[in-house]
């Protein structure tokens, strides 16, 4: 399904994050020689399994357990070096070999702990408007960057520099964090030594990053570029501003790794077989009954890095047809269909009526408004173990009819159906 050999491939989240691209990047890495991340920080949370093992990657893209794969943390990510040093030596523990394997892109930003102190203290302050943060620094993080005092990785490597920005910074972020939120300040003496060390720790894996990757490729190496989080929660194309700080969606990977368009040679959405999110937001297609509890219990839809029950529902087409509008998907790797077995009917979202009109893609003004009614057509469930298979064939009709329902609605092939958490629970068509 990836294509002809030198092809690039992009795997990227069709809904609000969290729909299985760990497993499917780590399905799929085989075909490629490097795999980068272009956005987020450790916001993201991948679980990857097989066999008796299970990973857990936040910053670090899932390619590291391939021993023979270069992995890229791109310009566009935010970065907290204290986070990154604990998941190389988390996954070391568990036998992952991590040397020369693991680059970091000079230009990304850092995250310091001021940035996670704000995300913290504006979302105890902001009362019904919260938006739900991961609590990472994420958002404040982004902040910097666009008005151009943030510290880059570079940085931690020149000590006049990255002392007089951290000075700089906790002149401007400790009166605010004290005087507007009550909290405690930072002393940017100890953050200098801190982000020192780590950058001493570090660098070895900074490089000049798009040079390192349009090098890759014009040798004929091939990439896959992972994305984090999903569409809807991309900071333009997203449910604004219930969304994560960065453009998630595909035009993400060319400012966020510094690759052209024309080195993008395919794009994997990824979708779950129903819905689900995190944080604030809308989400037309919630369900708040007993049987939104046994999709969350039967998909364990638990927050990777927050431990927070995910918020679930129907599958939304609408918000599909979106993703695939906005990324140019050329096929989908549709995840968890055995979390349907169960289900005696499966409705699915096919549109929304706004305001009288029928809408097919996300409103995003709606969002505000909440004026927008979601309209269903109901099918049938299959009320069989569908666990473990890794035939198309051997699913029951009514899973194959409801796949291709899918594929007809939103124009676009699903590819690869994931019928379990296991690396080997999959169907590749
Ligand atoms: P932030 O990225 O931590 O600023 O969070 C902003 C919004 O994006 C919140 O609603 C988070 O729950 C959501 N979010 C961030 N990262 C992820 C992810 O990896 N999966 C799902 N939701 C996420």
């Amino acid at each position: 399904m990836a294509g002809k050999r030198n092809d690039n491939v992009a795997v990227i989240g069709a809904q609000w994050g969290d729909e299985g691209k760990g497993k499917i990047v780590d399905l799929l890495c085989d075909r490629f020689d490097v795999v980068a991340r272009y956005q987020g920080g450790h916001n993201a949370g991948h679980t990857v399994r097989f066999w008796e093992k299970h990973y857990s990657l936040k910053l670090i893209p899932s390619g590291i357990l391939h021993a023979d794969k270069l992995c890229l943390l791109g310009n566009g990510m935010v970065i907290d070096p204290e986070a990154l040093l604990e998941e190389i030596e988390s996954l070391r523990s568990l036998g992952v070999k991590i040397d020369t394997n693991l680059k970091v892109s000079d230009s990304a930003h850092c995250i310091l702990p001021y940035h996670k102190a704000l995300d913290l203290a504006r979302e105890e302050a902001a009362g019904a408007a919260k938006i739900g943060p991961t609590r990472r620094g994420i958002g404040p993080a982004y902040e910097t960057k666009v008005s151009r005092y943030g510290i880059r990785i570079a940085d931690l490597l020149d000590p006049d520099v990255l002392r007089e920005k951290i000075e700089f910074a906790c002149a401007e972020k400790n009166p605010v964090l004290q005087t507007v939120y009550g909290k405690t300040p930072f002393d940017a003496r100890k953050l200098y030594d801190d982000y020192t060390r780590y950058g001493e720790v570090l660098a070895k894996r900074i490089i000049n990053g798009p040079v390192l990757i349009n090098g890759l490729i014009r040798e004929g190496k091939r990439v896959m570029f992972e994305g984090a989080q999903g569409t809807l929660l991309d900071v333009d194309h997203g449910t604004y501003p219930f969304v994560t700080s960065s453009n998630t969606v595909v035009g993400g990977i060319c400012t966020g790794l510094g690759v052209a368009p024309k080195h993008i040679d395919q794009v994997v959405g990824v979708a779950k077989a129903y819905t689900t999110r995190v944080g604030g937001g809308a989400f037309p297609t919630e369900l708040h009954d007993a049987t939104g509890d046994h999709l969350r219990k039967r998909g364990n839809e638990y927050g990777t890095v927050t431990g927070r029950p995910r918020r679930t529902g129907w599958l939304d087409l609408a918000v599909l047809r979106t993703a695939v509008m906005l990324n140019g998907i050329d096929a989908i790797a549709l995840t968890k269909l055995d979390v349907l077995d169960d289900c005696e009917e499966i409705p699915v979202c096919t549109s929304y009526n706004v305001h009288g009109e029928r809408w097919t893609t996300f409103p995003a003004f709606a969002v505000a408004h909440h004026d927008y009614k979601p309209e269903y057509k109901t099918r049938k469930g299959w009320k069989q173990p569908t666990v473990g298979i890794t035939e198309f064939a051997k699913l029951p009709q009514t899973a194959k009819d409801y796949i291709r329902y899918i594929e007809d609605e939103i124009g676009c092939t699903i590819t690869i159906i994931s019928t379990g958490p296991r690396r080997e629970e999959t169907i590749q068509r």
